[in-house]
């Protein structure tokens, strides 16, 4: 499988990346080995987790994402062949947030302890936080990079101008910059995205790792009726994809689907895949029927057509 450059950096990843939020989650141990042993069996090499994995669960506080993630690293052996994303700066509770040089000089720390490695690969800022200079933000990134803790930094859910800003700055001080931007994309929803994040990342060559690639299941057509929202605990956030456009979409992934003897969600990813200026979906999967799928979507091209068929469907 061809690996696609991260960015300006060295890091070279699958096209697509797994998304490690379910790892304690809706997958338990088991489950996650049993997906990350499939996924990198078959030529991905990319995950993507938090320390905030998975606070919202009643009982969770944070962590438990990474903590599986290590025990699977530790007992594969298996690091180097791994590129691991983690983030930083989301509510983890008892005042520990934000991007503040100190916190994150303790929160890297926290991660590294879980994900049972001395380096994270790409650590990224996972929501912008106004109340901290971005210059304070990049320092401290750039002191754990120098240290050997971390390969490269990149942003989640920011803005155009704040990362424009934030480019200027790691420019103007001479210090790493982030190389790879996390936002919402897919199918479903793009203009967050292509509005205006698209062009400076192009323009900039910051890899693009979008995440929801999959609209948290509604592009794979499980959820047709309000009757399959039981069908998962993401079945409860299907509701905003339920309108006229919402089910133009799932008719053209069929469609295509159909003609390229691949499935909607083979079809969803792989649209992803082809977009210029994306380097690697990030899709979670909770069972390996699920990560088969993502191997099959990252060897599916879609042609020209297909391509502009999905356009067409999911235009505003
Ligand atoms: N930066 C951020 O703020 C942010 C926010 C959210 C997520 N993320 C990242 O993005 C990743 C992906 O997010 P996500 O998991 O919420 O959304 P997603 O990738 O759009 O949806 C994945 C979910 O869809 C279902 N699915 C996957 N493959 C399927 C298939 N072939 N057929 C049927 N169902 C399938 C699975 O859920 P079921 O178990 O329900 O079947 C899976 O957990 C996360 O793991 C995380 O790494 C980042």
């Amino acid at each position: 499988m061809e690996l696609r450059q991260l960015g300006r950096t060295a890091l070279k990843v699958s096209p697509v990346c797994l998304g490690g939020n379910v790892f304690g989650w809706t997958s338990d141990e088991k489950a996650s080995f049993a997906v990350l042993d499939d996924f990198t069996a078959s030529g991905g090499n990319f995950i993507d987790t938090a320390d905030v994995y998975s606070t919202w669960v009643p009982g969770h506080k944070g962590g438990e994402s990474e903590t599986v993630l290590g025990k699977w690293l530790k007992s594969r052996g298996n690091r180097d062949k791994v590129i691991v994303a983690t983030k930083v700066g989301s509510d983890m509770g008892n005042g520990k947030k934000g991007l503040k040089a100190a916190y994150i000089a303790q929160a890297i720390e926290d991660s590294l302890t879980r994900l049972q490695t001395d380096y994270v690969d790409l650590y990224q800022s996972h929501r912008d936080d106004e109340g901290t200079p971005q210059e304070e933000t990049l320092g401290a990134y750039a002191r754990l990079i120098q240290a050997g803790k971390v390969r490269a930094i990149g942003a989640s859910n920011f803005t155009a101008v704040r990362l424009r800003e934030a480019l200027d700055l790691s420019a103007k001080n001479g210090i790493p910059r982030y190389e790879s931007l996390q936002p919402e994309y897919n199918l479903y929803s793009r203009a967050g995205y292509e509005a205006e994040l698209e062009p400076l990342c192009r323009k900039e060559q910051i890899g693009v790792i979008g995440y929801f690639g999959l609209a948290s299941g509604f592009l794979t057509g499980k959820y047709r009726s309000e009757a399959d929202f039981n069908k998962s605990p993401r079945g409860e956030d299907m509701g905003q994809y339920f309108n006229e456009r919402g089910f133009r979409i799932l008719k053209a992934l069929d469609g295509v689907a159909a003609e390229a003897k691949a499935t909607p969600a083979q079809v969803a990813i792989a649209w992803l895949i082809a977009r210029p200026g994306v380097t690697a979906p990030i899709v979670s999967a909770t069972r390996i029927e699920q990560s088969h799928e993502l191997i099959k979507a990252m060897r599916l091209t879609l042609s020209p057509a297909q391509i502009a068929a999905l356009d067409r469907a999911s235009a505003a």
